[in-house]
């Protein structure tokens, strides 16, 4: 018996790894989000068509939520093109608008699910960097598959940095930060670099770690949290 059709509005970039919840956090809408918005839907751009050819440096935000990060890199480093994949449309728009008030040009936002958008459209050796910030923790053991960092990431982070780029995250979750030094350590592909997360931090706003808007949270609410640089080291 052939399988049953999928429901018309099953979209499989949103099912992998379980349903994404798309909350309805962000309330101001009436911003516009201008040509600084894509959405991914069933067939998401190639990472060519999204980013201009004149940069040669790109870097990836995944779940940027309302785009505090993504706006500082785009002023902090205006040479490198600063792609936001956020699965949530609600905050890609928020976050796109904030883009069209800055003025910045060398970013957009893209919804899409992020592991999925780097497994299957961008190429390899593409990306000078990719930030997750604050990732969703899943708490629940049920959820924990739909986790950035599980054992499948690293080989997809390998492959889509080039040699000396950079894995920069941060979590406020204690078990999710074990779980991520756990990932990140096992893999040969990557190596930690304490004296990189400091000069990294020493920079300023937009070159890694901050400013987000968890972060600015966790730091009123005197919360501890984790930040960690893992470097691409060639094989
Ligand atoms: C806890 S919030 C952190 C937002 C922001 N990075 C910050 O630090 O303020 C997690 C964000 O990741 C997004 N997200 C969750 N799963 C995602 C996925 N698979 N792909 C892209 N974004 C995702 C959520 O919609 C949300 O905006």
């Amino acid at each position: 018996m052939p399988p049953p059709d999928p429901k018309p509005d099953f979209n499989p970039r949103m099912h992998q790894g379980g349903r994404l919840s798309f909350r309805r956090r962000v309330n101001d809408q009436d911003v516009d989000p201008g040509d600084r918005l894509h959405f991914g839907d069933k067939d998401p751009p190639q990472l060519s068509v999204l980013v201009p050819a004149a940069f040669d440096r790109i870097e990836i935000e995944i779940g940027p939520g309302k785009g505090a990060f993504l706006v500082a890199a785009t002023a902090a480093k205006p040479e490198t093109f600063v792609l936001g994949l956020e699965a949530a449309p609600g905050y890609a728009s928020f976050a796109a608008a904030r883009l069209v008030q800055s003025g910045a040009r060398n970013g957009c936002l893209l919804v899409d699910n992020g592991k999925l958008y780097l497994q299957d459209r961008v190429p390899d050796a593409a990306l000078q960097a990719v930030h997750v910030y604050f990732p969703d923790p899943w708490p629940k053991r049920r959820h924990a598959g739909r986790r950035f960092f599980t054992e499948d990431v690293t080989a997809v982070l390998a492959r889509v940095l080039r040699d000396d780029g950079w894995l920069l995250c941060a979590t406020d979750n204690p078990a999710y930060a074990g779980q991520i030094c756990r990932v990140m350590g096992a893999a040969v592909d990557f190596v930690r670099d304490e004296p990189e997360e400091q000069r990294l931090l020493a920079a300023g706003p937009g070159h890694a770690f901050t400013p987000t808007n968890f972060e600015r949270k966790y730091v009123e609410q005197g919360r501890t949290f984790r930040r960690y640089a893992f470097r691409r080291v060639s094989a």
